[in-house]
């Protein structure tokens, strides 16, 4: 015999919680549950990371290893990789990678295997919801049939009938939203939107969410709730495209993007700022449109806006490399055998992430084309090896005046806020700005070149 739990157990305190994946988006959740009281485990594979939250130690830079701490000394949260004490757990969140694969199609084995791990595992009446970004459809048709076969069931209803529905265990999608950095919103102010596989299952997720967000937005399905993550991302993805190929037609018509942007986004009505850069980056805009236009292929339907953005927002390296060539040449220097320094690898400012960073591209294009380079980050004090590039022979150098001064040429490719852009452009010879990081500096103005 289960415990008893009815969708509204899940409103109560004191419950135990399970994350598994322990990186940007299963931590701050599982730290966020454990402020509000109650009892986290976080579920990873990697032995290293789950060491470290046992002795409070943080591996991401904006998550404080106090906060870690905390929760661990008051015996709020542990972490481990014993995947047999899920079946303790009265709610399973599901926080593991959803990349692309080489052909660029959606890697879901992260997915799969971890409803594999839960599956043997599963209590009745426990809560499992799949917080990971994925098209829609994935929490019905790949992770419904593998929690179901060991003989418990979820049915499928989008209303409930007269005399309820009958569900052996709870299952939901939540899309995370969470914005590594960002100091305005964070996990407690951002409303959550979840949609269950029954009604019983999307009101016992609304009320584990409503104990720790300001707001809980129910939707009639998870396959809404697959499509809701998928359109914000797509709706930032095709709008950073339209603003990389206007900049593009400024920089032709000598005018400044990012002065009518700015003007454009005084209307209070209507119009939501964008900003150019480099390329895209990050684990979420670059990938998740992806998922979307794989899996309308089997609909006969082509999702045009996505191609044309990703075909937009993977040519801009390619740009800033043909500018910084140009800009070489007034200078009469060619790019092979110059010095250039790549200021910045995080994918954006002031976060230690640099999952499908631009810089990245910029680097190895660069490196193609015979220069010598080197960068700086306050974030990485050295490169890794990735599963696209190697740069581990890498390291950040300082960014002292005389270092500035010795290079042929600066790329600024993520405006970190803890850069001096004024020494920047007072100490280098050539300086290659794709963020518009250098617009309040007062001097030196003729040496910067926007692209
Ligand atoms: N990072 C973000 O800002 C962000 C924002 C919104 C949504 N998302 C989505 O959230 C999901 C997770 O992303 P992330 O950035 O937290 O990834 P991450 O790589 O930072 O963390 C994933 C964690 O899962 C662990 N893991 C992998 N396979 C596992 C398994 N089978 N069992 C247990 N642990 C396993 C890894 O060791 C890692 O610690 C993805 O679908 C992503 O698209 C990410």
């Amino acid at each position: 015999m289960g415990v008893e739990r009815k969708p509204e157990f899940f409103a109560s305190k004191g419950i135990k919680v399970g994350i598994i994946g322990c990186g940007y988006v299963g931590l701050p959740l599982g730290l966020r549950f454990a402020d509000e009281g109650q009892f986290v485990t976080g579920f990873d594979l990697d032995h290293a990371k789950v060491k470290k939250l046992n002795a409070g130690e943080s591996y991401i830079q904006h998550i404080p290893a106090a906060k870690i701490k905390a929760h661990v000394d008051a015996k709020k949260f542990d972490a481990t990789t014993d995947f047999t004490k899920l079946r303790d757990m009265d709610a399973v969140l599901i926080c593991v990678p959803t990349p692309l694969d080489e052909r660029r199609e959606p890697d879901l084995s992260y997915v799969e295997n971890t409803a594999k791990a839960i599956a043997p595992n599963l209590q009745r009446n426990q809560l499992i919801v799949l917080e990971s970004t994925t098209y829609p459809g994935t929490t019905e048709d790949l992770v419904l049939p593998i929690l179901e076969a060991n003989g418990l069931r979820c049915p499928i209803a989008r209303t409930e009938g007269p005399e309820g529905t009958k569900t052996d265990f709870y299952l939901a999608f939540s899309p995370e939203r969470e914005d590594p950095g960002n100091k305005q919103f964070g996990l407690a102010q951002i409303p959550k939107v979840v949609g269950g596989i029954n009604p019983p299952s999307g009101k016992a997720a609304a009320n584990l969410y409503a104990q720790i967000v300001a707001k809980v937005v129910p939707v009639s399905s998870t396959r809404a709730a697959e499509m809701v993550k998928l359109l914000e991302n797509i709706f930032r993805c095709v709008n950073i495209a339209l603003v990389n190929e206007l900049k593009q037609l400024s920089l032709r018509m000598d005018l400044d993007i990012w002065e009518v942007i700015d003007s454009a986004a005084t209307k209070p009505f209507g119009f939501m700022p964008f900003y150019p850069g480099p390329g895209l980056g990050g684990h979420c805009i670059p990938v998740d449109p992806y998922y979307l236009s794989w899996k309308a292929r089997e609909y006969d339907f082509a999702t045009r806006f996505i191609e044309l953005a990703g075909e937009i927002n993977t040519a801009m390296p390619y740009h800033v490399v043909d500018a910084l060539v140009g800009a070489m040449n007034e200078h009469q220097k060619s790019v092979k055998g110059s010095r250039i320094l790549l200021l910045g690898v995080a994918y954006k400012k002031d976060v230690d992430d640099l999952r499908e960073s631009p810089s990245l591209k910029l680097l190895e294009l660069l490196t193609q084309r015979g220069a010598k380079l080197d960068y700086n980050d306050p974030y990485f004090p050295a490169l890794h090896k990735m599963r696209h590039y190697d740069f581990s022979n890498m390291k950040s150098v300082e960014l002292t005046p005389q270092n500035l001064a010795s290079y042929d040429c600066v790329l600024i490719a993520t405006d970190h806020t803890g850069y001096d852009y004024d020494a920047i452009v007072k100490n280098s010879k050539l300086v290659i700005d794709t963020r518009n990081a250098t617009r309040k500096v007062k001097s030196g103005q003729e040496k910067v070149v926007h692209c």
